[in-house]
């Protein structure tokens, strides 16, 4: 049996980030690190995963929510006792253990993958995924004996000057053989500068064992990198970032410029879809093919469909059909959806409602809580007055509808199919279709007026 299970350490306070937030729920490209971590996993093949919570616990649990175990440590006294604290979960765990760290969102499935293999392969009690690095300042170093196995780890602070001088890292990602991993960790103590139970103590008990431990050199090391402070999360952010970027291009998304665009990890993009400079496009947002999405636009959580236009905008939590365009500045706010080949312009604000296809909203116009049918046009300046200082009320708009500029519709209100409303209208009564809703004083000229003044 190769059964595998895996452990991720996150019940670091995580000092260094100076943070009230758990360490492994600040973000990388969008998402908490320890998110990064399980996706990985997840991708890797791994069922069974016990996540070790501790400081910050509940809203780990919160974000993590069912797809994991959790096992709680207490006190952090290190992350050779955190990995104890899952013995409960794990006493008749007969195969592979995978331990990671949560603190390590770069790591990819590919690379879990091959520790994996390499573990398999071998006869080894332990193969630890080392790094060569050219500054390894802050990570434990790898001591091997002559014929190539691993010795000893020894953590920064504990390092003799010798020592300090070796380049090849733990990377805190190892397979264990999970049985002999809880007989050793039995025999650690904190008995070093940090007081602390390490898990990388096992690596000498092993040896003294006469089992295997052997150091697996990861092709990528920047996929290693351990977040401790916001240095180093601005360092992730940067790398994570990059292959985000470079994946879509290579998938056919033109970004034009990628030093600018800003697009987090779970974004899908469709092919020939052009990205313009200074764009932001987050969370679990998904855009068609043929897009214009830029320059300078925000979109968080939205669904476009193919050939859409975005230009100068910020669209949270909303849907977009195919064929629409949207702005230059415009704003639509959560639950928005606009139809097929319609039109928003500039300086509209939508929030929460629904526009037919073909409608157009070209310019200077607050819609908020409204259903607009199709081919609707809205004039300059049309305001849904929904609110009344206590509740929200709903505008109707139906099909083939044409709103003067500058009216006010005081919801709620309904405007009938094809129904006209005159230019500067306060509509507070329903306008039935086919009519013309008039709703403003009747123009007096007062001839000569101006010569009397003078
Ligand atoms: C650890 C390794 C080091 C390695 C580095 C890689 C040890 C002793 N050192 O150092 O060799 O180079 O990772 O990034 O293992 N944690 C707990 N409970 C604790 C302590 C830590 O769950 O009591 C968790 C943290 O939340 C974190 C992870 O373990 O996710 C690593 O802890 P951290 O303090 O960051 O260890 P490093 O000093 O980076
Ligand atoms: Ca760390």
């Amino acid at each position: 049996m190769n059964a595998i299970a895996a452990i991720i350490l996150a019940a670091g306070k995580g000092t260094r980030m100076k943070s009230d937030l758990p360490k492994v729920l600040h973000k990388v490209c969008g998402h908490p690190m320890i998110k990064h971590v399980v996706t990985a996993i997840n991708k890797a093949g791994v069922e069974k995963s016990i996540v070790v919570i501790g400081h910050g616990a509940e809203l780990v649990k919160d974000y993590l929510g069912d797809q994991v175990l959790y096992a709680i440590q207490a006190e952090q006294l290190g992350t050779g006792h955190a990995v104890m604290q899952t013995t409960g979960l794990l006493h008749d765990f007969q195969g592979t253990l995978l331990v990671l760290c949560g603190d390590t969102p770069l790591i990819t499935a590919e690379t879990l993958k091959d520790l994996m293999a390499w573990h398999k392969k071998s006869d080894a009690a332990v193969t630890v995924m080392t790094a060569n690095m050219s500054d390894p300042s802050g990570y434990g170093r790898i001591i091997r004996n002559e014929k190539g196995n691993i010795e000893k780890i020894i953590e920064q602070k504990d390092a003799t000057t010798d020592e300090l001088e070796i380049k090849e890292t733990n990377t805190g990602a190892y397979c264990f053989d999970c049985q002999k991993l809880f007989a050793a960790l039995k025999e650690i103590k904190p008995v070093n500068a940090q007081g602390e139970y390490y898990i990388t103590d096992v690596l000498a008990i092993f040896n003294q064992r006469g089992f295997i431990a052997q150091g697996l050199i990861i092709k990528d090391y920047q996929e290693m990198m351990g977040i401790n402070n916001r240095i180093q999360l601005a360092e992730a952010e940067k790398v994570l970032r990059l292959k985000v970027l470079n994946k879509l291009m290579l998938a056919g998304v033109t970004i034009i410029d990628p030093e600018s665009t800003y697009i987090h990890s779970e974004v899908q993009i469709a092919a020939d879809t052009v990205i313009y400079p200074q764009t932001y496009i987050e969370g679990n947002s998904v855009i068609g093919s043929n897009c214009f999405i830029g320059p300078m636009s925000r979109l968080v959580d939205v669904n476009i469909g193919d050939n859409v236009q975005v230009q100068n905008s910020v669209i949270l939590e909303s849907k977009i059909g195919f064929g629409s365009s949207i702005g230059p500045f415009a704003y639509l706010r959560p639950g928005t959806e606009i139809g097929e080949n319609a039109k928003v312009g500039d300086f509209v604000e939508i929030k929460k409602s629904i526009i037919g296809n073909g409608s157009k909203v070209p310019h200077l116009t607050y819609i908020g809580d409204s259903l607009i049918g199709e081919k609707v046009n809205i004039g300059a300046g049309t305001i849904t007055c929904n609110y009344d200082g206590k509740n929200k009320w709903l505008t109707t708009i139906n099909d083939g509808a044409f709103i003067g500029s500058n009216t006010n519709l005081v919801a709620p209100v309904k405007v009938g199919s094809n129904a006209v409303i005159a230019a500067g209208s306060t509509i507070t009564k329903d306008v039935p279709a086919e009519a013309l809703g008039v709703a403003r004083n009747k123009q007096s000229n007062f001839e000569g007026w101006s010569k009397t003044k003078k």
